[in-house]
């Protein structure tokens, strides 16, 4: 995680950002904190990255590079103005025992890539349409060696994959159909028939930007009828109140790399 040091909506780069209204950065700050104190209770260890001026969208470090079985496949920006973030991201990965590959296309990191080791023996799903070139999902199949299935968005509010799909498990997925071509819905109703589903009020709401660890799903507090979707499910809904990210057109997931040694 990146705290939102240097948050503020400057640029424009997806329908949620408005540079007309200023975003509070105290609240911002305040709002990742109890974010990040959440996934702490909860057990899971927490890196920070340090915050660079000039990066405003550097809190969406879920952005910054996607990492399976301790790979870990660099991002590259899609928007100038977002591009220096990888070398952050790099740089934080040299620091441990992974094994980085610089990509040659543009992929937006976990934004566009979700994992599930426990669905056909490790699958990756990816996203384009939007930000990640598809030609990158050829360039992850090779780096990561887990096969990859490659999805169209279609609907510019939900421009990265995980605006519209989640894991909540190691082999169970939500997600919001319309938010994918009529080709990958289908794709997705094959592999994954017992999916939650959600609409397009749970979307708006980026409650499909949630982070699970199999049993605690942790959403924003907007997406309260997804937590009773989730809870149905067998998940526990935990709630964080994030209003001020939504302003960057992002939510839990989006603040979150995870890490898969
Ligand atoms: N303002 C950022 C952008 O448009 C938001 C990124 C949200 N991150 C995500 N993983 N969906 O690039």
């Amino acid at each position: 995680m990146c705290p939102p040091e240097h948050f503020t909506v400057e640029y424009a780069i997806n329908p949620w950002m408005d540079t007309t209204v200023p975003v509070d950065p105290a609240l911002a700050l305040k709002q990742w904190h109890l974010l990040r104190d959440t996934l702490s209770d909860l057990g899971h260890a927490v890196h920070v990255l340090d915050p660079a001026p000039g990066l405003p969208d550097m809190v969406y470090a879920a952005n910054g590079a996607f990492s399976v079985d301790g790979k870990v496949y660099g991002a590259r920006f899609r928007h100038p103005q977002r591009a220096a973030e990888a070398d952050a991201h790099r740089l934080f990965y040299a620091g441990g025992s992974w094994t980085y590959a610089d990509p040659l296309h543009i992929n937006e990191g976990e934004g566009d890539f979700a994992y599930l080791p426990g669905a056909y023996g490790g699958l990756i799903l990816a996203g384009y349409g939007f930000r990640t070139d598809p030609a990158a999902h050829a360039e992850a199949q090779e780096v990561l060696g887990r096969p990859v299935v490659s999805l169209r968005l279609v609907d510019p509010a939900f421009y990265h994959l995980d605006t519209a799909l989640a894991a909540l498990d190691d082999r169970h997925i939500t997600y919001y159909p319309e938010a994918f071509s009529p080709a990958s819905q289908r794709v997705l109703a094959q592999l994954f028939p017992d999916a939650v589903i959600a609409d397009r009020a749970d979307a708006e709401a980026f409650a499909l930007n949630l982070v699970s660890d199999g049993h605690h799903v942790v959403l924003n507090t907007e997406a309260m009828a997804m937590g009773e979707k989730v809870r149905a499910a067998g998940y526990t809904p935990v709630h964080v109140e994030l209003s001020e990210l939504k302003r960057g057109g992002g939510s839990v997931k989006c603040v979150v790399a995870e890490l898969r040694p």
